[in-house]
Formats: C-alpha cells, structure tokens, sequence
C-alpha cells in the first residue's frame, strides 16, 4: 500500500516511521510512505505557507497554492483518495479502516493552524476523517493513527493474523482481559479456565468477557455486534 503524506512537519513522522510494527511494515514493504514538504511548494522567498483569514478572526490560514500543487505533484491517479483529516470529518471507526486498508494508495493532508483554505478543500480533497470529537493541533498525530490502524492490517505485518482478526473492535466487541506470567502477582491470581489448555473453553470465556465489557463500557457498540449477529 503506498502512502503519501503531506505536511509541514515531516519529522514529526521519524521515529513512527521507524519504531515497532509500523517500522517492521515499511521494512518488509507492506506499506510504502512518503513524505512531502507542503513548504517546498511555497512560491514566495519566505516560504510562507499560512497567512491571516479573510474576514478576520484568530488563527492563520493555511494557502491554497502550496497544498494543490504538493496534491498534484504525488497524484497518479484519478481516483486516488487524498483524506484531509479534520475534526469536521466523518469518525474513524474499524468500519472505516477495514474499507481503506484495502486501497492501492491514499495520500494524507494533514493541516496545521487554524484551517486549510476552503477553496483546496473543495477541488483536491475526496475524503474528510476525524479522529474523535476533541480539536488537535495539526493532522499529524491524526494520520499516525490512521497509518497504524490500516498498516497492521497489512498481509505479513503481524506474525499472527488471528491476533487481528480477534482485535478489540473487529467484530464489534471490545478487547477481554489478558494475562501472561507469573500466574499470581500480587494475590492476583489468572482466572482457571486460562490455564485449562482447553480451547474451545478458552474461546467461549473471552467471548462472554468481551460482550460483558461490551455492553457495560460501549452499549452504542454493544448494539452494532447484536445486529451484526442477527445477519449471520
Ligand atoms: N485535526 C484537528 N483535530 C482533529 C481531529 N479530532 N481529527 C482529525 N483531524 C484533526
């Protein structure tokens, strides 16, 4: 899958780039990233890329010139999503992330101050996501969630593709408590049925946990994994 994200702040991606499962998927070329500088398509000497908004206000502006021509310097085709992340965007959900893990390409806007001009937003942006209802300060944090939500659905970034499969939320359902050793920590102790080494007992008492968990934490969710039972 490539990626091609356009910032301001490109080494703000260094380090994600690198560390853990998202530097295990560049490395095997599970996911192909990119990063462009929106500043390197600034036309005048200062490299200015914001600038103050028509009819006053607080906050600065990000131009249209510099965004539209980094989108049309990494588009390759036409149909390619360019997702603008914004609080103003449709909730990121693992709905979202099953449909966009599946594509060739995305490329990724990631904003900064206030808001991108309007004008870009309408000509080059196909798709607009938000991580939540709370304001961050940029895009950037924004599109790293995105990235490691699609990347570890990539084939051969995870060793054990059950370990996706059963993630909290893939069906609906939150996680259900985990342990490892040692078997009692603390005068806790791991609940039987774990150490049983019967599966199918196993299986059954993670699934119960989770609809528990479920119903308790999430009862929006809760609702969604009743209905998606109903369709089986
Ligand atoms: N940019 C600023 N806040 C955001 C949010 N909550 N989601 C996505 N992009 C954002």
């Amino acid at each position: 899958m490539k990626i091609d994200i356009l910032t301001l702040f490109p080494a703000l991606f260094s380090n994600f780039l690198t560390e853990s499962m998202i530097g295990i998927a560049v490395n095997n070329g599970a996911i192909d990233v990119k990063i462009t500088n929106i500043r390197d398509f600034a036309h005048d000497k200062h490299k200015t890329t914001d600038d103050y908004p028509y009819g006053g206000g607080a906050g600065m502006i990000m131009k249209p010139e510099p965004i539209f021509e980094a989108v049309q310097a990494v588009k390759t085709a036409k149909n390619t999503p360019v997702i603008y992340f914004t609080p103003q965007g449709r909730l990121l959900d693992q709905d979202l992330v099953n449909e966009y893990c599946k594509s060739e390409k995305i490329i990724l806007l990631c904003g900064h101050y206030k808001e991108i001009d309007q004008r870009v937003r309408e000509l080059v942006v196909t798709d607009e996501i938000s991580i939540g209802d709370y304001v961050l300060s940029g895009g950037e944090i924004p599109a790293m969630v995105f990235i490691d939500a699609v990347a570890r659905l990539q084939e051969g970034v995870l060793s054990d593709i059950d370990s996706a499969m059963s993630d909290s939320h893939q069906k609906y359902l939150l996680g259900c408590p985990h342990y490892t050793r040692p078997p009692e920590f603390k005068g806790l102790t791991v609940p039987e049925v774990l150490l049983s080494g019967n599966h199918a007992r196993i299986a059954e008492w993670r699934l119960e946990r989770a609809r528990e968990i479920t119903q308790k934490i999430r009862p929006d969710l809760y609702k969604k994994f009743i209905e998606n039972e109903k369709k089986k």
